[in-house]
């Protein structure tokens, strides 16, 4: 038995069937090639499932005006180029897996319903603004520049028209007390979330429902995000009450398709110890063997001649 699963796991890499590619979009106020940050996340891929290729989402020429580009820009050209790049990326064109980090979660869902060629099998999304953000995020612990600079231009207002077009953060802003001027002003969540009442994009909805896999995971002490359970879809009514994703229209009207596939077991909803974006070795190696790995137990049920 023993010596027939080894040289199946030979026959698996000779055919190719070995684990499906990675692609990783970081979160804000990181980059694309931080050693310690993305870096770390591909090393312990690659260690947990070796030969697994990963590439991370690289907007802007270096790392530098990569982390830039977490912060200011258009989000729909942003994810424009990414769709782009992705497509060149010979390793990619069979498929393959993704992990969003932060808003990188809800810009691989904006990458699935928008483009998805070639297409991600599971999507998993760390404590992602998937309902957007009531609040703009705070700048965390280290200063950062970037970030501090964002939040006194998104001061001037959420919606005036420069910032709104200029900040990501602004892109996935949504005031529960004024949804009518966010659905009107902001530029990317209510198209994403297909929340316009009289043009539901059907594409959106098909791309979705191919995903294999949703995996929405919530960070339990998340003080980051507002409400933190936004990584749920889960957002607050015009009375400042908390809604589970299951009483929204969004989900009892399936505009995404997101009641299709929890009915169909293909959302898993997820909670990672700890605060935002601090995501112990332990818990991201337990992600990656259970989403990341092929489907090795299926195979193993065939003999190899
Ligand atoms: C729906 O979205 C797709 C992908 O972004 C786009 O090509 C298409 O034009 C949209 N359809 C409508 C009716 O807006």
């Amino acid at each position: 038995m023993k010596k027939s699963v080894i040289s199946l796991v030979c026959w698996m890499a000779a055919l190719g069937l070995a684990h499906k590619p990675v692609v990783l979009w970081h979160g804000m106020g990181d980059s694309c090639c931080d050693p310690e940050s993305m870096g770390r996340v591909a090393g312990l891929i690659q260690e947990a499932l070796p030969g697994t290729f990963v590439h991370s989402v690289q907007i802007g020429d270096d790392p530098d005006s990569d982390a830039n580009a977490g912060f200011f820009g258009n989000i729909n050209e942003q994810l424009e180029k990414v769709c782009n790049d992705l497509a060149e990326i010979p390793e990619l064109q069979d498929g393959f897996n993704a992990i969003g980090f932060s808003q990188g979660g809800q810009f691989l869902r904006g990458y699935v319903q928008r483009c998805n060629q070639p297409a991600i099998h599971n999507l998993i999304t760390f404590g992602s603004q998937h309902a957007g953000v009531s609040d703009i995020p705070g700048c965390a612990d280290q200063p950062d520049f970037r970030c501090n600079l964002m939040r006194s231009i998104a001061r001037r207002g959420v919606y005036t028209d420069y910032v709104r077009k200029h900040i990501i953060q602004a892109q996935y802003y949504k005031d529960p007390k004024n949804y009518d001027v966010y659905l009107n002003k902001n530029i990317f969540l209510p198209d994403i979330n297909n929340e316009f009442l009289l043009h539901k994009n059907k594409t959106y909805k098909q791309n979705l429902l191919s995903l294999n896999k949703l995996v929405l995971i919530k960070f339990a002490e998340d003080e980051t995000v507002r409400p933190a359970e936004s990584a749920w879809f889960w957002f607050y009514n015009e009375e400042g009450d908390l809604i589970p994703l299951e009483d929204q229209p969004l989900y009892t009207k399936d505009w995404l398709g997101l009641k299709t596939l929890n009915e169909d077991n293909r959302i898993d909803f997820e909670v990672c110890p700890g605060a935002h974006m601090r995501i112990s070795d332990e818990y991201l190696i337990m992600i990656v063997s259970k989403y990341l790995s092929s489907d090795l137990p299926l195979l193993m049920q065939q003999t190899p001649a």
